[in-house]
């Protein structure tokens, strides 16, 4: 990599990519970041381009004129992939297949973004070979997941055309900068609530497990999967410090200091039919490790400190403090 080195973030206005693109930047790349809704978040000295991966015509265009490729851009969440299934498949697959051919067209390196969800109802600790377990289509939230998987698939079958292509599967990243939806970004959900002194929701019981994983590592991750070693890999980027939701809701009302309670929702008032928990979510992580030389740096409760402090200085500007 040198230091004029050309890099297309897609979905760069977005809260993994805007981290990547500022990791990049630290390390001398010039970044064009390509997103269909650019707003809060702006980093300084970034090209913004607003576009969508959808435009095959626009993709080629900046593919042709970067080095490398990270492409981020994607409609997620849980209730993006349940209230509107087809136009996320549409979205998320028509985009990669803009991305990798255009790509593929012009030799560039492309980076995946793909998810901990391919793993399904799998058996934890989830190992990046290891066979995978979804339940029926009708049940929709099993659509985002298998979307993923396709693009996996597509991008494997670029790396047998000799595109260098590596996907990475993100475990619950969290951080300055993520969005509370409805019914996602548990972190981001629960520190609000704890800062607003309102009751924490659980949803289920609380004792489903996830291992979150802080967005500067995460961006440090993906940025070194540009190494030839990461050629036609998949890798899980994640972490093994594994932590029940109930558990988190606690770790957030000590680390703000909140005297909100906890309370448990069940699932089947806050989600629609269609919905599978996941019991337990844990990555094997020794690939990261051996073929990026990486392992996360950030522990939940620091990470969690610095989230708090994003959000509540967030908070203060946005009332013009
Ligand atoms: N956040 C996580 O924990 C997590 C976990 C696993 C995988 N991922 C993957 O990482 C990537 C980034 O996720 P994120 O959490 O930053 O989400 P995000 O929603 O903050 O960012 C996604 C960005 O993609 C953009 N986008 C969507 N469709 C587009 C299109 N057609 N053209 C251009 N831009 C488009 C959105 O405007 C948004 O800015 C996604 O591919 C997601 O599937 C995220």
């Amino acid at each position: 990599m040198t230091k004029t080195s050309k890099s297309l973030v897609t979905g760069g206005a977005g809260f993994i990519g805007s981290h990547v693109a500022r990791r990049l930047l630290a390390e001398g790349h010039e970044v064009t970041v390509l997103d269909s809704h650019i707003g809060h978040g702006i980093v300084p000295n970034v090209r913004y381009v607003k576009g969508s991966v959808t435009d095959g015509a626009l993709v080629e265009q900046l593919v042709a004129g970067h080095d490398y490729v990270f492409h981020l851009a994607a409609r997620l969440g849980v209730k993006t992939t349940m209230s509107a299934p087809a136009e996320m498949i549409e979205n998320n697959l028509q985009g990669t297949m803009n991305v990798l051919q255009a790509a593929s067209k012009y030799g560039k390196k492309v980076v995946f973004a793909s998810s901990s969800e391919v793993y399904g109802k799998g058996k934890p600790p989830f190992a990046e070979d290891d066979d995978l377990l979804y339940g029926p289509t009708r049940k929709l939230r099993w659509s985002y997941a298998t979307a993923k998987l396709v693009e996996e698939f597509l991008c494997l079958g670029y790396g047998r055309k000799g595109l260098p292509v590596t996907v990475v599967r993100y475990f619950n990243v969290y951080g300055p900068g993520q969005k509370e939806g409805p019914y996602g970004g548990v972190v981001p959900k629960f520190i609000r609530a704890a800062l607003a002194g309102e009751d924490i929701p659980v949803y289920g019981r609380g004792d489903q497990t996830r291992c979150f994983t802080y967005v500067d590592d995460a961006a440090e991750a993906t940025v070194r999967a540009l190494r030839p070693e990461a050629d036609q890999e998949i890798i899980n980027i994640g972490t093994d410090e594994e932590i029940p939701i109930m558990a988190l809701a606690r770790r957030i009302k000590l680390v703000t200091g909140s005297a909100s309670n906890i309370v448990t929702i069940p699932h089947e008032t806050v989600y629609p039919y269609g919905f599978e928990e996941i019991p337990r979510r844990l990555p094997r992580t020794a690939k990261m490790k051996s073929l990026l030389g990486f392992a996360p740096r950030t522990a939940l409760t620091e990470g969690l400190v610095r989230t708090v402090q994003w959000y509540r200085d967030n908070d203060r500007r946005a009332q013009g403090e």
